[in-house]
């Protein structure tokens, strides 16, 4: 009878410390490992909004995550998605450089059993996203902003008769576009321009110019050879697709003593500064803080295998694009402090 009851006490034991040992080796195992990258560090809204904020929401989450710098380069990125396989990480949170190369980027992953969040540049190849079960997207629906921004636009216009110039009734404009064949650069820039047209005022490109970084530098260099140029005095508008362009932008203009009206799209900090000091008559929240945490939230549940959107508030749409959007705001005068 005491030998029984001693075996099975023994086993009892045993089983237990057996368990205990396996929970603690799978805790370890269990850390989810994301291979992320930023498409470049030198940009102002993925370098300024998104990365911090993944790095901490996934720090909040309890995941580890590694963001390369892809230079702007998409060989790079390739490059940086075979070492993430190689390393066998969970899943894979990409923001493409070139937003043609999505099936390269789906290929590589599906061909490993790695789950795949794009965020940020929506792969613009048709179909794509249906050529692996195991990818999503997170951005913005991109026309959006460009309505907001072109709504915004219209309704100042009405407010100012004096900034129709040469008083002809049209809009004489410039547009810093940003990444040619980039969705948001594209959807910006039709949208834009569309309101006007939509509201029955007639519009006048005088120059446009395009520039994959979407850089302050680029929006300084253009600025001030637009304000030299022979229509240099007939600008009535300056039209951004971002903010960082915009910057560029305003500090050309003050370097020659003007003051043009001038729209963003982004709202960094900054954006909000030059608002304040009456330097930018708008700009448009791109949520960076939202999507980051949302690329995070589906990362972790592709790598666990559940539904990605589970346990989440995230709207998944069901049209094909796989994709989770967050909506634009529009930022005024009038309410920029509710965004600083
Ligand atoms: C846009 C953003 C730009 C730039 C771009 C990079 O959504 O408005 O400022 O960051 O993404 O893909
Ligand atoms: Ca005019």
């Amino acid at each position: 009878m005491k030998n029984r009851f001693f075996i099975i006490a023994m086993i009892a034991m045993l089983a237990l410390s057996v368990v205990g040992l396996s929970a603690n080796a799978q805790a370890e195992d269990d850390t989810i490992v994301i291979g992320a990258n930023i498409y470049s560090f030198a940009d102002n809204f993925m370098n300024g909004v998104m990365k911090p904020e993944l790095e901490r929401y996934a720090a909040e989450r309890g995941v580890e995550i590694e963001i390369a710098d892809s230079e702007g380069q998409q060989d790079k990125l390739n490059a940086q998605v075979d070492i993430y396989m190689t390393k066998k990480v969970d899943v894979l949170v990409i923001n493409l450089v070139d937003p043609a190369a999505a099936g390269t980027i789906i290929a590589k992953a599906k061909a490993a059993g790695i789950p795949l969040v794009l965020f940020n540049k929506e792969a613009t190849e048709a179909n794509i996203m249906n050529s692996s079960d195991a990818v999503w997207f997170v951005g913005t629906d991109s026309a959006e902003s460009g309505i907001i921004q072109g709504q915004m636009m219209v309704n100042d216009w009405n407010a100012n008769p004096d900034w129709d110039m040469n008083g002809d009734g049209t809009v004489q404009y410039v547009m810093l576009k940003g990444e040619p064949g980039h969705p948001d650069a594209e959807a910006r820039t039709r949208e834009s321009v569309k309101a006007f047209v939509d509201a029955g005022i007639a519009v006048e490109q005088l120059a446009q110019e395009a520039d994959p970084n979407w850089s302050t530098q680029h929006g300084n260099d253009k600025m001030a050879a637009w304000l030299t140029s022979a229509f240099g005095n007939n600008i009535e508008l300056v039209i951004c697709n971002n903010d960082g362009m915009a910057f560029g932008a305003i500090t050309a203009m003050k370097a020659a003593g003007v003051r043009l009206p001038i729209y963003g799209v982004d709202a960094l900090a900054q954006a909000l500064t030059h608002v304040a000091d009456g330097e930018l008559d708008g700009t448009v929240l791109n949520d960076g803080v939202n999507q980051a945490r949302a690329s995070i939230d589906l990362a972790i549940n592709a790598a666990m295998g559940n539904e990605v959107t589970e346990g989440t508030d995230w709207i998944l749409q069901t049209n094909g694009s796989k994709a989770v959007r967050v909506p634009y705001v529009a930022v005024t005068p009038a309410n920029y402090e509710d965004f600083r």
